[in-house]
């Protein structure tokens, strides 16, 4: 049996090495390099790949693990947005993901950044970093004031909105499948308008699918209060960007978190210190004092990296194996 691993990082090598102790009857090799129509090559003869999303998985990337007879995919992270799941149906592939490896990485992240913008502390860092070491006008705003409307409660809404509470916040949520446990402590608002017009700081939460592009826009934000804080460490695509920059110049979005970016393929995890920047917008989002850019690593801590190698592992060798896998796509959707 034998396992082919796509775009192994530096810092997860050492979980593949624990997986390949822990199962000497299981050949495992992998490679730095992303898998593409071109790299596909590489896994000849494996049974099953394991890959992460960076690039788009198209219907030429598919095509090519078919050839080698390889049908067996695991992916080491949540989102599948980037996978043409109808081609993969159709060619009759089996497909993983590791929807909980760590919800709380990517919650943490947006909590502490969400609590950095209120409190203004890039501002005051530049402002440090200069000597300038007055206080005002950067005076911060506590989060217990805040009322936080978390839309999608998930894994990871649910940890982000624990969190919120730790620091006193009144947290609110929507989500079109609402939580037994959540509904009967009364989180959950009627609708959308109702967060967005309640909400001092909103997280989005939600997968990207065809109905969430662009659910935050020039109209959503109309509906928010002034001086809104917009948290968004799930997907692009959520967010209408432009939108986003009209309301921080305009000043009815007071701070902006953005741990995705929907122009994110080929720019994060990559190094343009030194080169030319290739998006105008994002040079001029990371220079804005009041939006804070990750560049999708919110998930990117060793608890989160061990469990998505550990995990996507696990549930390939099942695949291979013909046994249940842990948590298989359900490719009928
Ligand atoms: C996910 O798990 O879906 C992420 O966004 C993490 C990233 C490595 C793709």
């Amino acid at each position: 049996t034998k396992i082919y691993a796509y775009a192994i990082r530096k810092d997860e090598e050492p979980y593949v090495h624990e997986w390949k102790e822990a199962h000497k009857d299981v050949d495992v090799d992998f490679t730095d390099q992303l898998l593409t129509p071109e790299t596909a090559e590489l896994a000849k003869g494996a049974d099953g790949v394991v890959t992460y999303q960076q690039l788009d998985y198209k219907a030429d990337t598919i095509e090519a693990l078919d050839k080698l007879g390889i049908h067996n995919w695991s992916i080491r992270n949540v989102g599948i947005d980037n996978i043409d799941l109808k081609k993969a149906k159709e060619l009759g592939f089996k497909i993983t993901n590791v929807p909980v490896y760590s919800p709380d990485a990517i919650a943490e992240h947006a909590a502490i950044q969400a609590a950095r913008v209120l409190r203004q502390d890039k501002v005051m860092d530049e402002k440090v970093a200069k000597h300038d070491l007055r206080w005002a006008p950067t005076i911060g705003r506590e989060v217990r004031d805040q009322t936080v409307g978390v839309v999608g409660t998930g894994h990871i809404g649910q940890v982000f909105m624990r969190i919120m509470e730790g620091f006193g916040a009144k947290v609110i949520a929507y989500d079109i499948f609402k939580n037994p446990e959540l509904e009967k402590k009364g989180y959950y608002v009627d609708d959308l308008d109702e967060l967005y017009a309640k909400s001092d700081v909103i997280s989005l939460h939600v997968p990207d699918t065809p109905e969430n592009v662009h659910m935050i826009n020039d109209d959503s934000i109309k509906k928010m209060k002034d001086g809104v804080v917009i948290v968004n460490v799930s997907r692009g695509p959520l967010v209408d960007t432009d939108a986003i920059v009209r309301g921080l110049d305009s000043g009815k979005v007071f701070g902006f978190v953005m741990d995705t970016y929907e122009n994110e393929v080929g720019i994060f995890n990559s190094d343009f210190s030194g080169k030319d920047f290739p998006d105008k917008r994002l040079a001029d989002l990371i220079a804005r004092p009041n939006v804070l850019v990750t560049p999708h690593t919110a998930f990117y801590t060793t608890h989160a990296v061990r469990n998505m190698v550990i995990k996507a592992f696990d549930n390939n060798l099942k695949l291979i194996k013909g046994e249940k896998a842990d948590t298989p796509v359900d490719l009928d959707k």
